[in-house]
């Protein structure tokens, strides 16, 4: 019998459950895998994962915290010789813009053997909805250890819609796509977009590395999101990616959404 399922690992995440979601609509037999998924999966114990990949026919995987925390590479790799072993025949990996460790996943998920998606995204617009930021502009305050470097935030719908169609669709085996919004915007101007959306008068702050840390500590952050987040505002947002790409014209044939669209599309969230 032919592989016949897909597999979404990071099912509960933000693209995760967008991508189950067309995946469900397209009447698709999913496995949901995630720590609390329906199937469960985790990173830190290999033990099921042969029985997770098994009679899977493509795959999307999202990696957490991060692929550049050390340990990625390990896993990828062990991930993708297990599902050869299983005949998986695809994999679609979600991986990070202006990472440069990210890329040593990126090779070994484009060497290893399966057919390939990869998408390389900027900063997602959800992290000021559904992330640790949303939160920031409810209260009014937008305190983050950056100036003003800008970043081309991507639209998650975007992702979710081309993760989707690379698990059905022939035409994007083997293609790397890199994916921003269209709009190169600092953390300044996301909270002067907010307010003017939904008439508000929410601030941003430039702070330090160290108050920003013992913010996190006090909402409750544990350390290893911590240092997550200091390396990328220390390291990924230097201003290297303050240029935009066209992966989702490429992938989908449309433009990304704006910043404008994306906030008038979550205007629930803020009512
Ligand atoms: N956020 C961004 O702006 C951004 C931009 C570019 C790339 N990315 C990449 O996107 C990926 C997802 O990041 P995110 O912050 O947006 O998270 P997310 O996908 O919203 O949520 C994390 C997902 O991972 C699962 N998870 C957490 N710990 C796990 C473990 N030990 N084993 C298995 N599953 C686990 C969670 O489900 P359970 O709790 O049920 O396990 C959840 O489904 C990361 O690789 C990140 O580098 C993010």
């Amino acid at each position: 019998m032919s592989n016949s399922q897909y597999l979404v690992i990071g099912a509960t995440g933000k693209t995760g459950k967008r991508v189950i979601s067309k995946l469900r609509a397209a009447h698709k037999t999913v496995k949901a895998a995630s720590r609390s998924g329906s199937v469960i999966f985790d990173w830190n114990d290999k033990s099921n994962w042969p029985d997770v990949l098994r009679n899977v026919k493509a795959m999307y995987v999202t990696y957490f915290p991060d692929l550049a925390i050390p340990g990625a590479p390990d896993d990828i790799r062990a991930l993708c010789e297990l599902a050869r072993q299983q005949n998986v025949g695809h994999i679609t990996l979600l991986s990070g813009r202006g990472e440069s460790e990210a890329l040593a996943c990126e090779r070994i998920v484009t060497s290893s053997g399966m057919s390939w998606t990869v998408v390389r995204a900027s900063w997602f617009m959800q992290n000021f909805t559904e992330g640790l930021f949303a939160q920031f502009l409810m209260d009014g305050s937008v305190a983050l250890p950056v100036g003003d470097v800008k970043e081309p935030f991507v639209d998650i719908d975007d992702i979710a819609d081309i993760a989707f169609d690379s698990l059905i669709n022939d035409k994007h085996k083997n293609k790397l796509y890199e994916v921003t919004g269209p709009d190169l915007l600092s953390f300044s101007d996301v909270v002067e977009a907010f307010n003017q959306a939904f008439q508000r008068k929410g601030a941003f702050h430039q702070i330090s590395l160290p108050l920003f840390s013992e913010n996190l500590t006090r909402i409750g952050v544990d350390e290893g999101a911590i240092a997550i987040l200091h390396y990328l505002f220390t390291e990924v947002l230097d201003g290297r990616n303050a240029n935009l790409a066209d992966g989702v014209q490429q992938a989908l044939g449309r433009p990304p959404t704006s910043f404008k669209t994306f906030l008038q599309k979550n205007r629930h969230v803020f009512d």
